[in-house]
């Protein structure tokens, strides 16, 4: 898994390209976000740069060592400063209610570890704060058939479900929680009309 991704960073380009992602995007303009978030399976560091330069400070985590030596050159292109690590999000060892929030984009997991992993950051969040993810839904599979090019997971258990989300982030208030019809133009990976899974959740 590892060394596929760091195959896949290896490429000059930023293969999600370099611009932060709508949705989080969105948030970050409507929602009071502040203090310190984590951004688990963060890759090349589009998010956590964008949310650092609006004033969040980013503790990024993500297996692939390629990964983070982009997202470091684009955080200095930016002229912003985040924290990088390299590392499995099974291993993350960090103190409970700690974090003010955190972000999951396109982070897809082998279905017997979403749950675990999803629940394992939940519980690093201090009450009030937030976690923010976009994934793509299951419904998104016959779009990828037709259409290769929007990405994502082709395997319908890592896809996300509303019920799977609501279920693993039970002990948050749902903000909002819908599956959209949108547009991706994210680098040369995720591009066409696809279905995606978007939560908001403030941690009760
Ligand atoms: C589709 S990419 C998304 C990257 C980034 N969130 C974005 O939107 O540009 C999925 C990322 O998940 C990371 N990943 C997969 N399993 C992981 C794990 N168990 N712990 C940490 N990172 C993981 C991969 O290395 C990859 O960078």
């Amino acid at each position: 898994m590892k060394e596929m991704w760091d195959k896949r960073y290896k490429a000059e380009e930023f293969v999600y390209g370099k611009e932060v992602n709508a949705f989080l995007k969105d948030c970050l303009d409507r929602l009071p976000l502040k203090g310190e978030y984590l951004f688990p399976a963060e890759g090349e560091g589009r998010n956590g740069v964008y949310a650092a330069q609006r004033g969040l400070s980013v503790f990024a985590l993500d297996i692939s060592s390629q990964g983070k030596k982009k997202a470091l050159a684009l955080a200095e292109e930016k002229g912003v400063h985040i924290k990088y690590e390299v590392g499995d999000i099974a291993d993350l060892n960090l103190e409970e209610n700690s974090f003010d929030g955190a972000v999951f984009i396109s982070a897809h997991f082998p279905p017997h570890l979403r749950s675990f992993y999803h629940q394992k950051i939940a519980r690093l969040i201090k009450p009030g704060g937030y976690v923010i993810l976009e994934g793509f839904s299951k419904s998104n599979l016959p779009l990828r058939e037709a259409n290769p090019e929007i990405g994502g997971p082709k395997n319908v258990d890592m896809l996300f479900s509303i019920e799977e989300i609501r279920e693993d982030f039970k002990d948050f208030k749902i903000v909002e929680l819908q599956e959209v019809e949108r547009e991706l133009h994210e680098g040369s990976l995720h591009n066409g009309m696809a279905r995606v899974i978007r939560f908001v959740g403030s941690k009760e």
